[in-house]
């Protein structure tokens, strides 16, 4: 037709000619328009064709019966008819990508399709999508690498990957997607390097590279990401140090860095994260010590920095922490007390101090806190009566204050909740009698107190326990006989009592 009308001298006729050969074809598909198949139709349902036969029974609507699939379950168009939404939702479809020829949907905007059996690998082709903007292939079996071609999807903004099996490195050519949002690459098997122009999606809110195998180090070009809420980069192999331009990502709520082999110290920039709940530099091998900036941090709901080298005392300032639930510093190399700050922390549910060097006394605010429900202490150098004020902590579940050098008597009323579960207090130079709380006290699983120099006679100072598996009190001075009542204990496999002075015909 170009060449018809370059050619003027024709072009009165074949005008006409023309017009009519239009008329008629408009007329034409006017009538048989449900024959002519939209090109959006015929691959849906070549690649309905390809799905395995239970699929192809969920699709059913999709049918030869329109010349668009805009009425077919789970696909919207936009007002010319043409395909915008692919959104198959919870389906379980199984089967491959493969002829899902994407290049026939010059207007889709939204893949929504996790939490299938898809196998196989994202086709390159992806990358014709011009418009694009949201794709979630998460929960599936996808292989392979990320089609280079993603680069070419300038108008991204949500990408999520998460939970396939995808291998390979993310291609550098994502840096280029600057109106991304969300990319979520998790539990993947993703290797190589963070690419260095990550600073450039100055957008994103969300990067979760969770569980993969990557490594190297974070650039610092990270701190660029102002926008950035959530980042997770926990169990990959990064290394070398926390750049402290992370300090700049003050909008960040979630930061997951554990599990990996960086080295070096905690930064003090941190401080600066004030919007942040989580904060977990766990499982590393971070040294130095904690600086008191963590004070700053008052949105702080957990903090994790379990199983590295941090060596110092716990800062005064962390009583500023109003929010936290869960303080985890266990398996460190900390020194000093416990601060008395600590009673500041009203909210505190969980507090792992076990493994460190930790001396001192419990402070006695510790009975401020009433919704501790975890306290495990054990494994330090901590010394000294417990606090009366521990008798508050009515909705504590589990004690482990074991291998230290505490004294005096157990606290009476340590199971006035009736919630105790575990209670583990051997190795320690307590004295004096069972806690009277702990004859009731029938949520008991785990109890261990041997060697310690507990006294008093026991013939009666145990209850009916029916969920306790696991007793010892081996090595005390307990004196009296064993109850019978030992004996409605259906769950216990191991009562250990030896070397104390019990009255022999129990022996
Ligand atoms: C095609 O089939 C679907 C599902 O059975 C139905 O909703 C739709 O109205 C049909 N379209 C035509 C043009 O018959
Ligand atoms: C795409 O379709 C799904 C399912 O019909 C719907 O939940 C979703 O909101 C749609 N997305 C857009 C942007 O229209
Ligand atoms: C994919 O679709 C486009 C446009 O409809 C077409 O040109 C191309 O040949 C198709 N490719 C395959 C492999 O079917
Ligand atoms: C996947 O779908 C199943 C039901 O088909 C549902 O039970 C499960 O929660 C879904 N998983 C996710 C991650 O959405
Ligand atoms: C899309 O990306 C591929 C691979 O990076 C490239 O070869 C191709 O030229 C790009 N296409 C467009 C339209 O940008
Ligand atoms: C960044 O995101 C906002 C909304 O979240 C959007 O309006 C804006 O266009 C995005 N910027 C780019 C460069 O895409
Ligand atoms: C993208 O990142 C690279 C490397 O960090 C940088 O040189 C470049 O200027 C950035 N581009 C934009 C548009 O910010
Ligand atoms: C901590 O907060 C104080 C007071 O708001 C401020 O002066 C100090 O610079 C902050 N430190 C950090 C590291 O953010
Ligand atoms: C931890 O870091 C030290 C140096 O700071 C190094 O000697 C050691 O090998 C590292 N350990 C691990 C498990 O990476
Ligand atoms: C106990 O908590 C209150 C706030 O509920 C606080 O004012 C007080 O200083 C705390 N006491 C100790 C000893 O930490
Ligand atoms: C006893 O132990 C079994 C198995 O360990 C457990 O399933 C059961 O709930 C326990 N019974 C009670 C009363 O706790
Ligand atoms: C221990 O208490 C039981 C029951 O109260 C009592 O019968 C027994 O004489 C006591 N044994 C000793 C050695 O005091």
């Amino acid at each position: 037709m170009e060449f018809l009308f370059r050619k003027p001298q024709f072009s009165k006729k074949l005008t006409l000619g023309l017009v009519m050969l239009v008329g008629y074809l408009i007329l034409f598909s006017y009538h048989v328009s449900s024959f002519i198949t939209s090109p959006e139709a015929n691959t849906l349902l070549k690649w309905k064709a390809s799905l395995d036969k239970q699929s192809q029974t969920l699709l059913s609507t999709w049918k030869e019966n329109s010349s668009h699939p805009c009425n077919w379950v789970r696909i919207e168009c936009n007002e010319f008819n043409s395909v915008f939404n692919i959104s198959l939702g919870d389906l379980r479809l199984r089967g491959t990508l493969d002829s899902l020829n994407f290049s026939s949907f010059p207007n889709l905007q939204f893949i929504h399709m996790p939490n299938h059996s898809f196998h196989g690998i994202i086709p390159p082709h992806i990358g014709e999508l011009s418009k694009l903007s949201y794709v979630d292939f998460s929960y599936n079996e996808l292989s392979g690498g990320i089609p280079t071609s993603i680069g070419n999807l300038s108008t991204l903004s949500f990408v999520s990957l998460q939970q396939n099996y995808l291998s390979g490195a993310i291609p550098d050519g994502i840096t280029q997607l600057t109106g991304l949002n969300s990319l979520i690459l998790s539990n993947n098997d993703f290797n190589g390097h963070i690419p260095k122009a990550i600073g450039n999606l100055t957008n994103l809110s969300e990067l979760d590279l969770l569980e993969n195998e990557l490594s190297g180090h974070i650039p610092a070009t990270i701190g660029t990401l102002v926008k950035l809420t959530f980042l997770k980069l926990r169990f990959n192999h990064f290394s070398g140090h926390i750049p402290p331009q992370i300090g700049r990502m003050t909008n960040l709520l979630h930061l997951g860095l554990g599990g990996n082999r960086f080295i070096g110290s905690i930064p003090h920039e941190i401080g600066m994260m004030k919007k942040l709940e989580l904060l977990d530099m766990s499982e590393k091998n971070l040294s130095g010590s904690i600086s008191s900036t963590i004070g700053n941090m008052s949105s702080l709901e957990a903090i994790y920095l379990y199983s590295n080298q941090i060596s110092g005392s716990i800062p005064q300032d962390i009583g500023k922490l109003y929010s936290l639930k869960s303080l985890q510093f266990l398996d460190n190399n900390i020194l000093g007390s416990i601060p008395v700050s600590i009673g500041n922390l009203v909210n505190l549910r969980d507090l792992h101090l076990f493994q460190n060097n930790l001396s001192g006394l419990i402070p006695s605010s510790i009975g401020n806190l009433t919704e501790l429900t975890y306290i495990s202490l054990f494994q330090n150098n901590l010394s000294g009566n417990l606090p009366l004020e521990m008798n508050n902590l009515r909705k504590l579940e589990d004690l482990q204050i074991s291998d230290n050098n505490f004294k005096g008597h157990l606290p009476q009323n340590i199971c006035l909740g009736g919630l105790l579960t575990r209670f583990i207090a051997e190795n320690n130079q307590f004295t004096g009698p069972i806690p009277r709380s702990l004859k009731n006290c029938s949520s008991l699983r785990r109890v261990r107190l041997e060697n310690n120099q507990l006294t008093g006679n026991i013939t009666e100072a145990f209850g009916v326990y029916p969920n306790l598996y696991y007793i010892d009190l081996s090595n005390n001075a307990f004196y009296g006989r064993l109850s019978p009542t030992w004996g409605q204990c259906h769950n216990l496999t191991s009562l250990k009592i030896s070397n104390n002075n019990l009255s022999p015909q129990n022996l």
